[in-house]
């Protein structure tokens, strides 16, 4: 009894110097002027992955050109790709446009983080910053920032599998901390100092308001939490062809292979083409890192021959695209950033 009692004025404790430290230096984010559920819905998928300094510009020109539930739901996908191209990780555009034609269908929006779970692309963080923020529900979220500052608070020792594993771990712990506190507020706030004072790197301990409480800063160890195991990283090559001819470049819409890609314009294979790589000459050679896969793509000049003419005209998934309407296509954005390297623009 005493031991709760304790508990929960250190709680009471952390949760005010929090929240002081949130109404001072909080960012101004556009999602949190004049707070609406779709500005919150929106930012939290473009903040899925992405930093907030990269969703900035995204979110102004999607809120101007998409600025409520049912003009996202009414807009073709197409154009949805295109809003969000630059941003990666597609399947998130989909799933938002998706949910989106699932709530206009709905008398009123759900409040609950179960409710919400059941649309497309919400996880249970996903669940929690929506509902916390929206509605005022009582559900903690626990992504990689709130993770690094719980396991340096409590200074865990124990190594996890994977961030999920350690987010597991830490949910009743976030959960308690946010009882009894405005839930939209402490996670917001949670967010913040994870993001702008427990940065994984060169943590800033002289101005964290909870520095007290935090076990990692009394031992002077903030760098050595959360422990995780070494990521496995996977090396893959692809091959890819830049075929230019009367002033058109070929591309491939992503559809059948990769539903990730799934309207997507790239570069083609050259297995798609039936091309053999050690023939042609290697333009450029590009490096990137998918989820855990190292990719190094290799980039081959290819002339449009009779039997690749065929094969053109074949494959629907094929298209000349006129080197003036690249534009108007959506390309994912190595894509993008390549083709005009390779252009010269
Ligand atoms: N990251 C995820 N959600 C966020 C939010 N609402 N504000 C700032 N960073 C975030």
């Amino acid at each position: 009894m005493v031991q709760s009692a304790q508990l929960s004025a250190r709680r009471a404790g952390f949760q005010a110097a929090l929240h002081r430290w949130y109404r001072a230096h909080a960012r101004q984010l556009p999602w949190r002027e004049a707070p609406s559920l779709y500005k919150t819905v929106v930012s939290e998928f473009m903040l899925q992955q992405t930093q907030v300094a990269t969703v900035l510009p995204y979110f102004a020109r999607w809120m101007r050109g998409l600025p409520d539930f049912a003009a996202l739901a009414a807009a073709p996908e197409l154009r949805v790709l295109k809003l969000w191209e630059g941003l990666g990780y597609y399947a998130r555009a989909r799933n938002l446009r998706r949910l989106a034609q699932a709530l206009v269908g709905m008398p009123a929006p759900p409040r609950t983080p179960a409710a919400w779970r059941e649309l497309p692309g919400v996880g249970p963080y996903t669940a929690a910053a929506i509902t916390s923020i929206a509605f005022g529900e009582p559900a903690a979220c626990v992504d990689g920032n709130v993770v690094r500052i719980l396991a340096r608070l409590t200074g865990e020792a124990r190594v996890f599998r994977d961030g999920s594993a350690a987010a597991k771990h830490f949910t009743p712990l976030a959960q308690a901390l946010l009882a009894g506190s405005d839930p939209g507020e402490h996670n917001q706030a949670m967010m913040e100092l994870g993001a702008t004072v427990c940065t994984r790197q060169n943590p800033k301990c002289t101005e964290c308001p909870v520095a007290v409480f935090c076990a990692a800063k009394r031992a002077g160890t903030p760098g050595k939490f959360p422990r995780l195991q070494p990521k496995q990283v996977e090396q893959r090559s692809v091959a890819r062809a830049w075929c230019v001819h009367c002033g058109r470049l070929l591309l491939r819409r992503g559809q059948t292979k990769a539903k990730r890609l799934a309207g997507l314009h790239e570069l083609p294979e050259l297995a798609d083409l039936g091309v053999k790589p050690a023939k042609y000459s290697l333009l450029a050679v590009k490096r990137r890192t998918i989820t855990r896969f190292q990719i190094t793509e290799l980039i081959h000049a290819v002339k449009p021959r009779p039997a690749l003419w065929r094969r053109i005209a074949a494959d629907e998934s094929l298209e000349w695209i006129a080197l003036g309407n690249l534009e108007q296509v959506t390309l994912s954005g190595p894509h993008r950033r390549w083709v005009g390297e390779l252009l010269g623009w």
